[in-house]
């Protein structure tokens, strides 16, 4: 099988969970602390060997193509100003031989839809997907790379999930598996947003995926399903019946980005680690007891 040089990044949801902040810009461009959330996606895609980033766009997605364009105006004022250490950060937001393509889907017809937007340039490759929102931490290899691995060596679709509690399975394509290894499961079967008392395990699916490209045909005639929309869950659901799929229970921290309150655990803990600010942010964090702010009422309109 061919090596997985191409990765996919669905883009074009429309963030209402972050509304008004996402009323202008694209969810997947919020920060956590100095970086847009699409950039630690698309290093953790690069750092996997992937040449080819495909951006699958929708209405008020622009900032994210000049994200990942040159800025001429910016690097001038840069180098006039001799802020060589900002220069390299604008410059250096991916390699120079990553290749980056943008698609739009035109019509919101969910994630299987958006994937499937993808296949003129994936063509007869297998491919990477991941979903910017779910940002991971890990203290080893990033979690594509350690799936990347797994792929190599098992030449089938490899799926990251990660144990949830069950009240929280409702939220995810969950997983029927049986373990094969350390940290890997053989799936027969997927549900996408099951009721708990349907759910064939807590193993979710949060936001990692290499396909092979037998799913795209899947694909093209993948009816809607949950929430009326062509959902990428079910067509992987239908390849196991053709093709081996793994599960992958990585080695990785996940934060939910999708969500307020898994933005703001973010936040903290990348501010925490950060090599600018982290100290500081500690010692700010120690001193501040919830007491001293409970009465603390921002004026912010
Ligand atoms: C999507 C997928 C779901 C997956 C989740 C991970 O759902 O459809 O299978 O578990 O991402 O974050 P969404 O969060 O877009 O509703």
């Amino acid at each position: 099988m061919k090596p997985i040089k191409k990765a996919v990044f669905p883009v074009a949801g429309m963030g209402t969970r972050f509304l008004p902040a996402t009323k202008a810009n694209p969810k997947e461009m919020l920060p956590v602390v100095d970086k847009p959330l699409i950039q630690y996606a698309a290093e953790e895609a690069v750092a996997a060997g992937i040449d080819t980033l495909i951006f699958v766009t929708g209405r008020n997605k622009r900032s994210i193509e000049d994200h990942f364009d040159t800025a001429y105006e910016l690097e001038r004022e840069l180098e006039e100003r001799n802020k060589e250490k900002m220069l390299r950060i604008v410059r250096e937001i991916l390699p120079p031989e990553a290749n980056c393509v943008f698609i739009r889907q035109s019509e919101a017809l969910g994630l299987g839809h958006a994937v499937l937007c993808a296949k003129p340039v994936v063509g007869d490759e297998p491919f990477a997907v991941l979903l910017a929102d779910d940002l991971i931490a890990s203290t080893q290899k990033p979690v594509l790379s350690q799936m990347v691995d797994i792929y190599n060596y098992q030449q089938c679709s490899v799926l990251g999930v990660q144990e949830v509690p069950m009240e929280e399975v409702h939220q995810y394509g969950v997983v029927d598996a049986a373990a094969s290894g350390e940290r890997t499961y053989e799936v027969s079967g997927m549900v996408e947003k099951p009721a708990q008392a349907d759910a064939p395990s807590n193993l979710a699916v949060v936001g990692r995926y290499i396909l092979t490209p037998r799913l795209f045909e899947l694909l093209e005639t993948q009816e809607r399903g949950a929430g009326n929309e062509i959902q990428l869950t079910d067509a992987i659901a239908r390849l196991l019946g053709s093709q081996r799929v793994l599960a992958y229970n990585f080695d990785g921290k996940r934060f939910d980005c999708g969500s307020k309150l898994g933005y703001l655990q973010a936040q903290v803990e990348f501010a925490l680690e950060h090599e600018e600010v982290g100290e500081e942010f500690r010692e700010y964090l120690e001193r501040l007891k919830l007491s001293s702010v409970e009465n603390l009422k921002f004026a912010t309109g």
